[in-house]
């Protein structure tokens, strides 16, 4: 039974039903986690990896809608599950980590508190092991001096240490998922990786699969064991990290990597992709970034099914892998 993926997300399409129209946000998301891995969710903004975690977790709320698809936790389907079963599972096998810690931290609380109320909402103990459990946490996140932490408030804290404290939180039940969105993107660069590291640290320690949204390149290549890139709603490549980043197959994460500065190209332009990604009601048919790619023909009007290429899923029928004819 260990090769059942703690995470198995089959076909799923996502909408808002607006009154103006069903706006189509995810169309056919297909992701596989497992235990101890790391997936990076990697796209431009508005590309849908937000409401990919909020689809996976439970927290879409109307007009957002899971239209279709399948979405397992170790096995077990948890599309359909009712809100109150939803609740159970978020917070204990589900987490979430937010760019802003204040989505997860209540302003007008103590952080011991909280934590009070983030251990009790899934387990009955008493306060000697709430506080126990509670240092515990803060402890394990590289907050110094916990017993103070547990009394001040949000707003005495640093970003950093907030971050912190909301990544204590998510991981205080030892959850088999965690959804990291952007966590690190609002902090400097030094306590970005910080956080990262204690962040990987963590979940590979304890085994939990890990899905970290972010549009940094530089933060993905550092930090997941594979890469899923998303455009307009879509994943279009998924694969190792190494495969992905160093042998892109689709035309549009090739893009993306020439669009980030690095040492190897200094002096040179950095080359950025033309045009803009379409809205979600006017894609184009077939390829959703035909109108923008270098190597489109005629082919890609047609509608683009997901082709495994060796180790890798690509949606393209004329990948950078292959010569063009
Ligand atoms: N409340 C809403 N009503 C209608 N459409 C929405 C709504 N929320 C999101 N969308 C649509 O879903 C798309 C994907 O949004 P999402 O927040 O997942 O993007 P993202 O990849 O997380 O972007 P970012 O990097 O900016 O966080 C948006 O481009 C938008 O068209
Ligand atoms: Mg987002």
């Amino acid at each position: 039974m260990t090769d059942v993926p703690v995470l198995q997300v089959d076909d799923l399409n996502t909408s808002f039903l607006l009154t103006a129209g069903e706006v189509k946000a995810l169309r056919d998301v297909s992701l596989t986690v497992h235990r101890g891995e790391i997936l990076g969710l990697v796209g431009e903004s508005g590309s849908g990896k937000s409401i990919t975690g909020f689809s996976i977790n439970g927290l879409l709320s109307p007009p957002g809608q899971v239209m279709s698809g399948s979405i397992r936790l170790h096995g077990d389907e948890i599309t359909g599950l009712g809100s109150e079963q939803m609740r159970r599972l978020r917070g204990n096998r589900i987490a979430m980590v937010f760019q802003d810690p204040m989505m997860t931290l209540n302003p007008v609380l103590k952080i011991g508190h909280q934590m009070r109320d983030a251990l009790r909402a899934h387990m009955r103990i008493g306060d000697r092991e709430v506080r126990a459990r509670s240092l515990a946490a803060l402890h394990e996140v590289g907050i110094p001096s916990p017993e103070d932490r547990l009394l001040a408030y949000p707003h005495q804290l640093s970003g950093g240490m907030r971050q912190r404290v909301a990544v204590a939180i998510a991981l205080l039940h030892e959850p088999d998922l965690v959804i990291a969105d952007e966590p690190t993107t609002a902090l400097d660069v030094t306590i970005q990786g910080q956080i990262l590291s204690l962040v990987q640290r963590l979940c590979r320690d304890r085994g939990t699969a890990l899905i970290w949204i972010t549009h940094d390149l530089a933060v993905v290549a550092g930090i997941a064991d594979r890469i899923a890139v998303m455009y307009a709603g879509r994943i279009v490549e998924e694969g190792t990290v190494d495969d992905v980043l160093d042998r892109p197959a689709h035309p549009y994460t090739r893009g993306l990597i020439d669009s980030v500065p690095s040492r190897g190209q200094r002096g040179r332009r950095l080359q950025q992709i033309p045009g803009r990604m379409p809205a979600l009601t006017d894609l184009p048919e077939g390829c959703s970034f035909r109108p923008r790619c270098p190597r489109a023909a005629d082919a890609c009007a047609q509608p683009q099914p997901m082709r495994d290429l060796g180790a890798r899923r690509v949606r393209c029928c004329r990948p950078l892998t292959e010569a063009l004819a």
